[in-house]
């Protein structure tokens, strides 16, 4: 570490942001309009009044018809802007392709290969009505759903907003799972066409999409067509009445297509994410308050105004990707930037490269990201100019104070403040957050947005301070997940039913005495890898599934860049022999199953797991015995044996 660094993190600075800056931010001149004076008092009055809080920024959207009531909170169940008429392609595409932002970049897309596609709002328009008009044809409508599994390319995108047009629902896969995970999640949103592409370039080299997808539509009834991207021009086979081409299919589509007129509360999306077991959760959200929270978030958070170069740079098969790539943006008519590589290729300065060649003004990433680039070292951001930057945001995991302000040293050379964003794919939208004018401390997340009641809570609910505990939201917010597809009793059973009235994150934090949030990680059985959410029972069951395992357990080991590990330990039945291509095919066997991200950094071959007097694993033993912390209470452990066992192998 520079000297430099080593100053500023023992310094315990509070960073004030420059009176410049604030002057002239989206919630200055919005306080000033409201009288407001300061961030408490922002907070304050928000927090008392959440309904004049929406409803101005609720007006700043287009309405087919007012609605008639802002909100209505029967806990766990929320409606936002009752009785209205809404769509989210209104306002994301149709009004701006007619006013004045008609030629202006919506998507600036560059390839991993550095091919360059500028999309204006115009030519964004007539690409989602001819897809929209695509999937009529193909005999979707209002309540469908289509699933979609595309790399970084703007199709992605196209195909998302084209259903939303024709009030059809988008279930998005991340194109880094590997296809078994798209088919379980085809089955459980039912859809009839699924979307994909021919292949990617992943560091260079062709990785087969479509052929991968061949083999699970065997076992996908419902489906009944199959929508291919010819990206990479990877060689494929076409089935015959199933299969059709993306160019084909659009060829003779009509540039028009009416935007369906919605109810506020029908659903716009499904996105699964890892729970506690291992099925995954289809979280849902819907058209009118996500359009109002994202929208509102990426204006206050990120204070983007109209020449603003946006980037983030995440997956758009992730929450992080459906909200601020692909909606926000669009919400506000600004121009965002959509990546199909990874960072670091062809070498460590790409994205400083990316940054200074298209201007960006507001760059937002994983701190997982930031902490691979300080071990590349500051000569690569240091070779760029990145003075477009303004403001710089951080999403996924908690971000390490020393991160931070390398992030903040090395990225923003000390002028832009840092928004730690803390949300989830239920939420929608950042929850808790600085905005621009806030002071910041590394590492905090800082305070709820305005009107979110978050609190830190014991198990009994008591509302803690300086101390860690259950992370819950006591409050309803617009962007907030409805129900889960086909399962609202799970929806009331993970996050609503340990406290009564409050909502459930699965995060554990801490409040200091200011009132900054500083959030740890999640209490439960999910990992989180590289800012990505994993469950170890769905890698667990993946395990169980391979010829030969009796018994798995995943926990989470500490790793230095990615956050966590995901660390497994296997029981093998009878007869089986634990060798090293046995581990080896484990490892691919997970792979294969979840995903890359997914994959175990070590497969232990273990004779028993410690486990209760009741049979059930002890999971939490054995983390602690791969952070090589100490146990804690043992008394109902079975088997101690066990844990000796692991012990000599860590
Ligand atoms: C989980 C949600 C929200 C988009 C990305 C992930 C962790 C998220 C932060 C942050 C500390 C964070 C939490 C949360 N997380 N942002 N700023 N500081 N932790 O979405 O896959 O739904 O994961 O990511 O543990 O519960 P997700």
């Amino acid at each position: 570490m520079s000297k430099d660094l080593d100053y500023l993190l023992k310094e315990k600075r509070i960073f004030e942001p420059s009176k410049t800056l604030v002057d002239d931010t989206n919630i200055k001149k919005w306080m000033d309009e409201h009288d407001i004076s300061d961030y408490d008092e922002l907070l304050e009055k928000a927090e008392e009044n959440p309904k004049w809080f929406w409803d101005d920024l609720a007006r700043e959207l287009e309405w087919y018809k007012p609605y008639e009531k802002t909100f209505e909170w029967n806990p766990p169940h929320a409606e936002w802007f009752l009785n209205g008429k809404f769509n989210i392609i209104h306002n994301a595409l149709d009004r701006h392709a007619k006013g004045t932002n008609k030629n202006k970049t919506a998507f600036l897309w560059e390839s991993e290969s550095g091919n360059v596609r500028r999309i204006s709002y115009h030519e964004l328009y007539i690409e989602v009505n001819k897809f929209a008009n695509a999937l009529k044809s193909l005999g979707i409508g209002k309540g469908d759903t289509v699933s979609i599994y595309l790399p970084m390319i703007p199709e992605l995108p196209i195909a998302m907003l084209a259903c939303a047009k024709i009030g059809a629902i988008h279930s998005v896969v991340f194109s880094g799972f590997w296809a078994k995970a798209f088919q379980d999640r085809i089955n459980d949103a039912g859809s009839k066409v699924a979307i994909t592409a021919d292949g990617f370039p992943r560091r260079g080299k062709l990785l087969n999409l479509k052929e991968n997808v061949d083999k699970i539509l065997e076992n996908t009834p419902t489906i009944t067509n199959l929508i291919v991207v010819n990206h990479a021009d990877v060689p494929v086979k076409m089935e015959g009445n199933r299969d059709v081409w993306w160019h084909e299919i659009m060829e003779n589509m009509d540039t028009e297509c009416s935007t369906e007129e919605m109810d506020p509360e029908d659903p716009l999306f499904i996105l699964y994410t890892s729970g506690t077991t291992g099925k995954p959760k289809g979280v849902v959200h819907v058209h009118g308050g996500y359009a109002v929270g994202v929208y509102s978030t990426l204006k206050f958070v990120f204070d983007i105004k109209k020449d603003d170069v946006w980037w983030c740079a995440a997956d758009i098969g992730w929450i992080t990707g459906h909200s601020y790539i692909v909606y926000a943006p669009l919400l506000m008519g600004v121009t965002s930037l959509i990546y199909e590589g990874t960072p670091d290729y062809p070498d460590p300065g790409r994205i400083w490269d990316m940054i200074e060649k298209y201007g960006v003004s507001v760059f937002y990433t994983a701190p997982t990201t930031v902490r691979m680039f300080m071990k590349f070292g500051e000569e690569w951001p240091e070779k760029y100019d990145l003075s477009s930057l303004r403001l710089l945001g951080s999403v996924g995991e908690p971000i390490n104070p020393e991160a931070w302000v390398w992030y903040y040293k090395i990225i923003g050379r000390e002028k832009c403040p840092i928004m730690d964003t803390w949300w989830q794919t239920e939420t929608g939208m950042h929850l808790i957050t600085p905005l621009p004018i806030s002071k910041l401390k590394p590492g905090s997340a800082v305070k709820p947005f305005p009107t979110v009641k978050a609190d830190i809570v014991d198990d009994n609910g008591n509302s803690l301070v300086g101390n860690g505990g259950h992370l819950v939201i006591k409050s309803t917010w617009p962007s907030m997940f409805r129900t889960l597809y086909k399962d609202p009793d799970r929806y009331i059973e993970a996050y609503w039913s340990s406290f009564e009235n409050t909502y459930l994150s699965g995060d554990v934090a801490r409040k200091d005495e200011d009132g900054y949030f500083w959030i740890q990680g999640r209490e439960d059985d999910v990992l989180n890898v590289a800012g990505h959410r994993i469950s170890t029972a769905e890698v667990e069951s993946a395990l169980v599934s391979f010829p030969g395992v009796a018994e798995a357990a995943v926990v989470g080991k500490p790793d230095e860049i990615k956050g966590e590990e995901v660390c497994a330990f296997v029981v093998l039945k009878q007869n089986y022999i634990a060798d090293e291509n046995l581990e080896a095919a484990l490892r691919h066997h997970v792979r294969c199953e979840i995903g890359p991200i997914a994959t175990p950094v070590c497969v232990n071959m273990v004779s028993d797991l410690p486990k209760t007097r009741s049979g059930k694993i002890m999971r939490r033993v054995i983390k602690a015995k791969v952070k090589g912390e100490p146990v804690g209470d043992i008394s109902t452990l079975a088997n101690p044996e066990a844990v000796d066992e692991i012990h000599k192998l860590v």
